[in-house]
């Protein structure tokens, strides 16, 4: 037979380890994976020159804005900046201009993302106004329900706790996850008056108000109310040690709940924030070198489940200001995140296995998402080849994403993403993205029939 691409000469990270092999791939999917000798004849042949193959990543937590939002990104400047990063499945956020939270935004999203996109998009859901439309948006689709602690974003009144119950139980009879941004908006609120009327709107203003206790408190409301239920809960972005240990605890016990830890947590301390001021300015905050420690320990004991992005792209004069109140908070992630940590991994800090199981595989299996995630025979074709010696320096002026902007700016990182294979095309070669905007597919999580 003819298989439509060979890349030969490789070094492939398959779940059985890493094997000098090459790789076939026919009608999207991963055919076979073997020794060239091995391989069947394909159309198209590519010497890869002893790189690395890894599992294309998939980032669970990402702002593709677009729609109205569309000046700070587009779905197709996004996942442009995401197949730059070696990122071949975003799962896109809902808080949209309009919010993700009906059939009928969900549904308006996935049509102008089919026509955008250079890498796969899946979606969350923020809550809907009716309970009853949960089961219609996970018929058409999304993946996760999104769940906002720090202000209302989508239907549920989040003060509610038998409300909250409520949904969450919903979620648990259809087997969906919910994705929770841990910060207690009452907490929030009143810190941020006592600010407001001392006058303060200075960085250490901020850290203030977006405190390790508000989070911490956000935590432990979601795990008492989750409880109730057993649902499957994914806390985004933990940032603090004492967050991150109540989540632990609770993980022990046998609940069903994943965590997520960002490059920037792991990567940067308040220090850095104090710094390089308000492009470091983010949801949870940057935090202090101890809470960095914790976090590290974790991720590389494989206690926490997943690394993404949350690439959440402002314009830099949204970046600029000297009241902090008017700063969106917010870092473009997506570029840098595999850059950043294959560094750590040349630096021998983390295992390529740790990388890989946070980046592609859980994120796969905590979302249900089939086919993907691994470098298996039958699975999607979706990866990217690394040159694990190239060092460069970080650019944030050359990003493809919109913001071009970033607190890693002028770092130097070795392990670059070279070439970038969505559901077997090639749709980034040596940085530049040869795909044509809707070769990316839309992705759906656990089908369900009400
Ligand atoms: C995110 C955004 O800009 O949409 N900002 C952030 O600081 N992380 C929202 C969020 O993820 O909480
Ligand atoms: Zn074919
Ligand atoms: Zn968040
Ligand atoms: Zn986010």
């Amino acid at each position: 037979m003819l298989a439509d691409l060979v890349l030969y000469n490789a070094k492939i990270y398959t779940p059985e380890g890493m094997i000098e092999a090459g790789v076939a791939v026919d009608d999207g999917r991963i055919l076979k994976i073997a020794k060239k000798t091995n391989l069947p004849q394909a159309s198209t042949r590519l010497n890869i020159r002893g790189q690395t193959v890894l599992p294309g990543l998939i980032d669970p937590h990402v702002h593709l804005r677009d729609q109205q939002l569309a000046y700070k990104e587009t779905f197709f400047s996004g996942t442009a900046t995401a197949a730059a990063g070696g990122v071949t499945l975003t799962i896109d956020m809902p808080n949209n201009k309009p919010v993700t939270m009906s059939t009928k935004s969900l549904k308006e999203r996935m049509k102008l993302a089919e026509t955008r996109t250079v890498v796969n998009i899946a979606f969350h859901s923020a809550f809907p106004e009716t309970l009853e439309e949960m089961s219609q948006i996970v018929e058409q689709g999304a993946v996760a329900f999104k769940l906002y602690l720090s202000q209302k974003i989508g239907g549920l009144d989040i003060d509610d706790d038998d409300a909250v119950v409520r949904a969450f139980s919903r979620a648990r009879e259809m087997k969906v996850p919910v994705a929770v941004h841990a910060e207690d908006r009452e907490t929030l609120e009143n810190v941020k008056t006592e600010m407001l009327q001392a006058g303060r709107g200075d960085l250490e203003a901020y850290l203030k108000v977006h405190s390790p206790e508000a989070e911490l408190k956000a935590i432990q409301r979601t795990i008492k109310l989750a409880k109730k239920t057993s649902t499957h809960i994914h806390f985004c972005h933990v940032s603090s040690a004492e967050g991150l240990k109540a989540i632990l605890t609770e993980k022990n016990r046998g609940l069903a709940i994943t965590c997520e830890a960002l490059p920037h947590h792991l990567l940067l301390s308040s220090k850095d924030l104090k710094r390089w001021k308000t492009v470091t300015l983010t949801d949870p905050p940057l935090r202090t070198e101890e809470d960095v420690k914790a976090l590290w320990t974790a991720f590389k004991q494989g206690l926490i489940d997943v690394l993404a992005s949350d690439h959440a792209p402002h314009t830099v004069e949204e970046k600029e200001s000297e009241f902090i109140w008017n700063v969106k908070p917010g870092i473009p992630g997506l570029e840098t995140m595999l850059p950043l940590l294959l560094t750590q991994v040349n630096e021998g800090r983390l295992t390529l296995a740790s990388l890989i199981r946070a980046s592609s595989k859980k994120p796969a299996e905590i979302f249900h998402i089939k086919d993907r995630g691994s470098l298996t025979e039958g699975f999607y074709a979706d990866f990217v080849v690394v040159d694990m010696k190239q060092k460069y320096r970080i650019d944030s002026s050359k990003f493809h994403s919109k913001a071009k902007h970033s607190p890693f700016d002028g770092w130097m990182v070795k392990g670059k993403p070279t070439k970038t294979f969505v559901n077997g095309h090639l749709v980034m070669d040596d940085g530049e993205i040869i795909a044509k905007p809707g070769t990316g597919q839309i992705i759906h999580g656990r089908q369900y029939k009400s």
